[in-house]
């Protein structure tokens, strides 16, 4: 069993604590890395951008890059919460020897040039909700409001998602993947069917699913094939 990186000083008044969300990412990229899933892939490729959205305290990144799960990569994070964005990066550098982490405060992948990651992953806020809370200015980091942008989805938990699945075909390279968490008050099995039917250049599948409690998670793979 891969060890879990060590996560210090996270302030959960402000930065997402890793839960049942955040270990479905690791079991999963756990039992590929088994698989030899990602080094069966990329026995030719020279280099991989790996992207994770929303990092919050970079748990996910930091095993990821620690294991050498993804060959050749090169880490990408990007947050709105500038808090998590520093806890991302002391995880990283108290974890790793790796040295390839680079941090973008943005919404979502704004910040990136068009159609260049390899390997996005995002464990978005999925609850659903009436609304969701305006952004606050990156300095003010003792407002309240980022928790809940952490965690609320709006309207079935969607709409961050749905943002992202809009511009997913603009973000990825050829061939690239992105793994895409959803609970099952998100109907993701209509969101993946109209996803399929607009974007017939991609493979969508579910690669882990799981009760946790009274809420059932699933992680999605949406690879882009031209
Ligand atoms: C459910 S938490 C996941 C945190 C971490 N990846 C994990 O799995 O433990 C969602 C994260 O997305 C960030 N976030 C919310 N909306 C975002 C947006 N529009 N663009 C980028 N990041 C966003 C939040 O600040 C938070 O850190």
């Amino acid at each position: 069993m891969l060890s879990t990186p060590i996560v210090k000083d996270l302030d959960i008044d402000k930065v997402y604590e890793p839960a049942e969300d955040t270990f479905l990412f690791l079991d999963m990229f756990e039992q590929l890395h088994e698989e030899q899933y990602f080094t069966n892939l990329n026995s030719n490729s020279t280099a991989n951008f790996v992207l994770e959205i929303g990092s919050g305290s970079g748990l996910i990144t930091t095993f990821i890059a620690e294991h050498n799960i993804i060959p050749r990569s090169y880490n990408l994070v990007s947050d709105i919460n500038i808090v998590a964005l520093r806890t991302t990066l002391n995880t990283f550098n108290d974890n790793t020897e790796n040295t390839n982490c680079d941090a973008l405060r943005c919404n979502l992948a704004d910040s990136i040039r068009l159609n260049q990651i390899n390997y996005l992953l995002f464990n978005p806020p999925y609850v659903p909700s009436e609304e969701i809370p305006s952004i606050p200015d990156a300095d003010d980091i003792s407002n309240t409001a980022w928790v809940d942008l952490a965690l609320v989805g709006g309207n079935d938990g969607m709409l961050i998602t749905n943002n992202l699945l809009n511009s997913l075909n603009n973000i990825l390279a050829i061939n690239g993947e992105a793994y895409i968490l959803f609970c099952a008050r998100n109907k993701h099995p209509q969101v993946v069917e109209k996803f399929k039917s607009k974007w017939t250049n991609f493979q969508v599948n579910c690669v882990i699913q799981r009760k946790c409690g009274w809420e059932e998670l699933a992680i999605y793979r949406f690879k882009k094939m031209s």
